[in-house]
C-alpha cells in the first residue's frame, strides 16, 4: 500500500488527521476540565456568600444546600472544636483550600464573619472531579464523532483525484501499439501536465521512428523492384536459349529463386502500403466486396481447372463496405492465394459473401489439411508459415490480411473444418456496413 501513491496519501493524511485530532481532544478535555473546576470553586463563593448574608437560612451542618454538587455548609464556631478534621480547618485562613474533612478529601471555602466565627462551603474532590471529567468528556463528542467522517472524505477526495491518472493508466494499458494520438491533458491535475507532455513526446518520437522503418522498408522493396524485375525478365528470357540438360535445371531453380524474390517485394510492398493508409476506414470510398471477391476468383479460376479444384461461391450477395479497392483486392487474393495453396488437387473452395448481423461477411472454406491449434496463436505473425511451407509463400499473407481487417475496422477470425471426413480451414471476416449504404440490385451468383 506505501508503494502507491494513494496508499501513501491516505497513510499520512490520515496520521495528519489522528495526530491532529489527538492534540486537540487533549488540550480541549483539559481546557473544559480545569474550566470546570473553576467554576465549581466560583460555585462554592457563591454559595458562601448566600450564606453569609443569610438568604439560604443556614443552619449549622446543612446538607444538600445544591443537591447535584453536594455542597456542604460546615459551621466551625468561634475557636477550635469538634473532631480532629474540624479542628484543623480551623488553623486554614480565608479563602479556597483543599483538605480533609471526616476522611474524605474536600475543596472548601473558608470564611469568617465579623463576630470571629468560622464557616466552610465544602465539597468532596471526588464529585467535583467527576463532574469536571463529564463536562471535559462532552467537549470530545464533536472530535469523536468528525474524525472518521474526516478521514471518509479525506478517502473520497484522494480516490477522486487519482481517478483521471488512473483512467489514464487503463486508456494508454488497453492501446493498440501503432496509436501515436497524444494522451488528454483534459481533466487531469496540472502537475500531471509536464509528466503528460513528456510521455506525448515519446511517444510522438516513437511514432517517428516507426514511420522511419516502414518508409525504408516500402523504400527498399520499391527500390528492389527495378532490379529484380530485370534479373527476372533475364532468368525467363533464358527459355529461349538452347541449353544442355543440366543448364536447364539450373535455369529452372534460377527461374524459380526469381519468382519468390518477386513475391517477397510485392508482399512487402503490399504490407508497407497498408501501414501508410490512414488507420480509420470512415474516409474511405464505398466499394463492392462481391465485385472485388468476383474479380479475384476470376483471376485464379484457370489455376484452380489445373487442378482440378472446385472453386465457387457458396453465397454471393451484393454487400458494399468502406475500404480501398485495391485493400480488398489484396485481403481476398491473399486468402484465397492460400485456399488454393493449400487444398490438395479435386479439392474444393468454397466463397461466400453475405450480410449477418448487421455486418458484411467474407467467408472462404478450403477443403486443405487445415491450422493445427497449437499454431493459431501465431499465424498473423509476419514471416510466420507453420507446419505446411507450401510452396513459394513468404508467410506475409495473413499478417497483410489481419492489418487490411483492422484498418477496415472488422474482425477475422480462423476456424478449423474437422470431422465427418472431412478436414480444411474456414477463414470469415466481418466489415461493418456503411451507415448510408446505397441500394445495389441482386446479382446472381457465379
Ligand atoms: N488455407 C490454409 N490451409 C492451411 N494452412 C494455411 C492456410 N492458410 C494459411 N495457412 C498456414 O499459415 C501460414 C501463413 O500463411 P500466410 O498467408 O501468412 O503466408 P504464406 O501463404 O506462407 O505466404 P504468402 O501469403 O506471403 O505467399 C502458411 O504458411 C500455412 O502454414
Ligand atoms: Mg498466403
Amino acid at each position: 500500500m506505501i508503494g502507491s501513491l494513494r496508499g501513501r496519501l491516505y497513510v499520512g493524511l490520515i496520521a495528519v488527521i489522528a495526530l491532529t485530532g489527538a492534540i486537540g481532544a487533549a488540550f480541549a478535555y483539559h481546557s473544559a476540565f480545569d474550566e470546570a473546576i473553576e467554576i465549581q470553586d466560583s460555585l462554592l463563593m457563591q454559595i458562601a456568600s448566600l450564606a453569609q448574608s443569610g438568604a439560604l437560612g443556614v443552619v449549622p451542618e446543612a446538607h444538600g444546600i445544591e443537591e447535584d454538587t453536594e455542597v456542604q455548609f460546615i459551621e466551625l464556631g468561634q475557636a477550635p472544636r469538634g473532631p480532629a478534621d474540624d479542628r484543623q480547618l480551623f488553623t486554614l485562613k480565608d479563602g479556597l483550600h483543599t483538605a480533609t474533612h471526616r476522611g474524605q478529601p474536600i475543596r472548601l471555602l473558608l470564611r469568617t464573619r465579623p463576630d470571629g466565627s468560622r464557616y466552610a462551603a465544602a465539597q468532596p474532590t471526588a464529585i467535583r472531579d467527576k463532574t469536571a471529567r463529564d463536562m471535559a468528556f462532552r467537549t470530545l463528542v464533536p472530535f469523536v464523532a468528525l474524525l472518521p467522517c474526516l478521514m471518509l472524505v479525506t478517502a473520497l477526495v484522494i480516490a477522486t483525484s487519482l481517478r483521471p491518472l488512473i483512467r489514464q493508466a487503463e486508456d494508454l494499458d488497453a492501446r493498440r501499439a501503432d496509436d501515436p494520438a497524444p494522451l488528454p491533458v483534459t481533466n487531469m491535475p496540472r502537475e500531471l501536465h509536464p509528466f503528460i507532455a513528456a510521455i506525448n513526446g515519446l511517444l510522438a518520437r516513437t511514432q517517428g521512428l516507426m514511420e522511419q522503418q516502414k518508409r525504408f522498408i516500402a523504400d527498399a522493396a520499391h527500390e528492389l523492384r527495378t532490379p529484380i524485375a530485370a534479373l527476372s525478365l533475364q532468368a525467363e528470357n533464358l527459355d529461349s536459349v538452347e541449353l544442355p540438360p543440366p543448364m536447364r535445371e539450373r535455369v529452372a531453380a534460377l527461374q524459380q529463386g526469381m519468382r519468390r524474390a518477386r513475391h517477397l517485394l510485392e508482399q512487402l510492398l503490399a504490407l508497407a502500403r497498408q501501414e501508410a493508409i490512414a488507420s480509420s476506414s470512415t474516409g474511405m470510398p464505398l466499394a463492392a466486396l462481391d465485385g472485388a471477391t468476383k474479380e479475384v476468383v476470376a483471376d485464379l479460376m484457370a489455376e484452380a481447372c489445373e487442378r482440378n479444384i472446385d472453386l465457387g461461391f457458396a453465397l454471393l450477395e451484393p454487400l458494399t463496405v468502406r475500404g480501398e479497392p485495391v485493400m480488398l483486392t489484396t485481403m481476398i487474393h491473399n486468402l484465397l492465394d492460400n485456399a488454393l495453396r493449400f487444398t490438395p488437387r479435386e479439392g474444393r473452395i468454397d466463397v461466400g459473401v453475405y450480410r449477418q448481423d448487421g455486418a458484411a461477411v467474407f467467408q472462404v472454406e478450403d477443403s486443405g489439411p487445415g491450422i493445427a491449434p497449437g499454431e493459431m496463436d501465431r499465424i498473423f505473425e509476419p514471416f510466420f508459415r507453420g507446419q505446411h511451407p507450401e510452396g513459394e509463400g513468404t508467410g506475409l499473407g495473413l499478417s497483410i490480411v489481419k492489418r487490411i481487417v483492422e484498418r477496415l475496422g472488422g474482425t477475422i477470425a480462423l476456424e478449423s473444418i474437422c470431422g465427418a471426413g472431412r478436414s480444411g480451414l474456414r477463414v470469415i471476416i466481418r466489415l461493418p456496413l456503411p451507415d448510408a449504404a446505397p441500394e445495389r440490385s441482386s446479382r446472381p451468383a457465379g
